[in-house]
This record gives C-alpha cells, structure tokens and sequence, in this order.
C-alpha cells in the first residue's frame, strides 16, 4: 500500500504537493470514486486511479537521468555513420530515453534524459529560461570589459544573444577558465559567442542545467535526480505547462 500523493508523484503526474492539491480539488478517482482527503493509501497493483477521468498506468513510469558525458560521444539517439552516442552510455533495462537539449561532440558535462516529453519542452524552450552553468576554457585572458560585452548580449549571425553571466575563475597558463550562465540554447552558442570576441572555445564543460547540477559523477557516470531535483523539476513542468499535469 502508497499513499495516493507519493504515487502519483512517483508517476510523474505531479510533484506531491501538486498531487495533494489534485486530490483536495477532485480531480482523482480511486477505483470509480472521487477521493479527497489526503493520505489515503492505494494499492498500485490492484487500484484504478484516474486523473481527470484518464487513467494513471502503471508499469509506464517517467525516468530521468543525469549523465556526465564524455568527449567524444554525440548528443542523439542514433547516428548513421556509427559513431558512438550518449545512448550507448546508459544502463540497460530502461525505458527508451532522449537527451534533453543537445552537448557538442568534444563537450563534456551535465546532460539530462527523460521519455517525459512536456518536461523536455519545459526545459529547452527559450521562453522558459531554464540556466545552463558551463566551465569554459579559452585561449587566452579576456579583459573584464570584453566579458562584459558577451553579458549584455552581442550579436550572432543568427540574431542578437540575450544576456549572459560570465565570470573569471581562473587563469593557468595564461588561458582563462570562465564560468558562463547562459539561458538560450542555440547550436554550438558557447563557441560562438567567444569566438565573436576573439577567443576560440578549447574545452566547454556542462556544470549545470536548472535544478540539475552534475555533483560528483564521474565522466560516463549517471544517476536519477535527488528527491529535491525531481520537486524542482516537477515544479518548472507544472508551472510552465500545466496542461501536461495528467496521468502518463
Ligand atoms: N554551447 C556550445 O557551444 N556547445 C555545447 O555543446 C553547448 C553549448
């Protein structure tokens, strides 16, 4: 026996405390009947729920992973010339997954996978302004009113970048390793918008992407989010596509 929120959490329908708020509004049936208080406990082997009258199924859960990928992997589900993917780095037994959002080849860091398709919108659609944090290493020092240019926003051949965090952690060698906050996610604009101010990308690391940070995983490693990333993650769904709050 699962309490009804927990489960319905643990389907992805919604974050726990969305689910009590569905249950308390109506919006769930156990087994025919609309059920309102909270805590009531369910079998998830033998218990119809419905949400919004369309069933819960079980067996047909949302997975997440977070993968540190390495160079040298491409960013897709398969590839026709045969190269190697990130898909090839996931553990077997799971459900078909995609990344969200896509790394270079030569990039190395935080991706993030789902079969859940309203959260992967959430996550790469520009309108939604979901942060990405990268490790930087440039050739070369740049001046802090150079950095300052790429904050305000320069202009690409494929229009104007909205503003960026960039800051200067540290100089080896006389090259900079930046830390750059960037909110867009435009084909290889990291790159790009260094290159723009004259100081070409030699190792672009993905440190974070919203509530997902990469921790201590090592690169090929992966894990599921933490409880307190999945709530976050649940929360961006539902409150930029709180259609997408319905049995999976
Ligand atoms: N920006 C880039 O230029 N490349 C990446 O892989 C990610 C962001």
């Amino acid at each position: 026996m699962e309490r009804l929120n927990k489960y319905l959490a643990r389907a992805g329908v919604a974050s726990r405390r969305r689910a009590d708020l569905l249950i308390q509004t109506g919006r769930v049936k156990v087994n025919g009947s609309i059920v309102k208080e909270l805590g009531v406990r369910i079998d998830p082997g033998n218990d119809l729920i419905e949400v919004d009258g369309r069933q819960v199924v079980e067996g047909n859960q949302f997975e997440y992973l977070i993968l540190n990928k390495p160079a040298g992997y491409l960013s897709t589900v398969r590839d026709p010339f045969g190269r190697p993917t990130v898909i090839d780095l996931l553990p077997p037994n799971l459900p078909r997954l995609y990344p969200v959002g896509r790394l270079d080849f030569d990039t190395t860091g935080l991706l993030f996978f789902t079969n859940d398709g309203d959260l992967a919108l959430v996550l790469t659609h520009p309108r939604h302004l979901v942060e990405k944090v990268y490790q930087v290493k440039v050739a070369g020092a740049p001046k802090d009113s150079e950095l300052k240019k790429l904050e305000r926003g320069i202009i690409l051949e494929d229009g104007p970048t909205a503003p960026a965090k960039i800051a200067i952690d540290r100089i080896e060698n006389g090259n900079a390793i930046l830390i750059m906050t960037i909110r867009e996610g435009r084909k290889r604009q990291v790159k790009r918008m260094l290159k723009a101010i004259g100081y070409p990308v030699l190792a672009l690391h993905r440190l974070a992407m919203g509530p997902l940070t990469l921790g201590n995983l090592k690169p090929g490693e992966c894990r599921r989010p933490s409880e307190s990333e999945l709530r976050e993650l649940l929360k961006l769904k539902e409150q930029f596509s709180p259609g997408s709050v319905k049995p999976v």
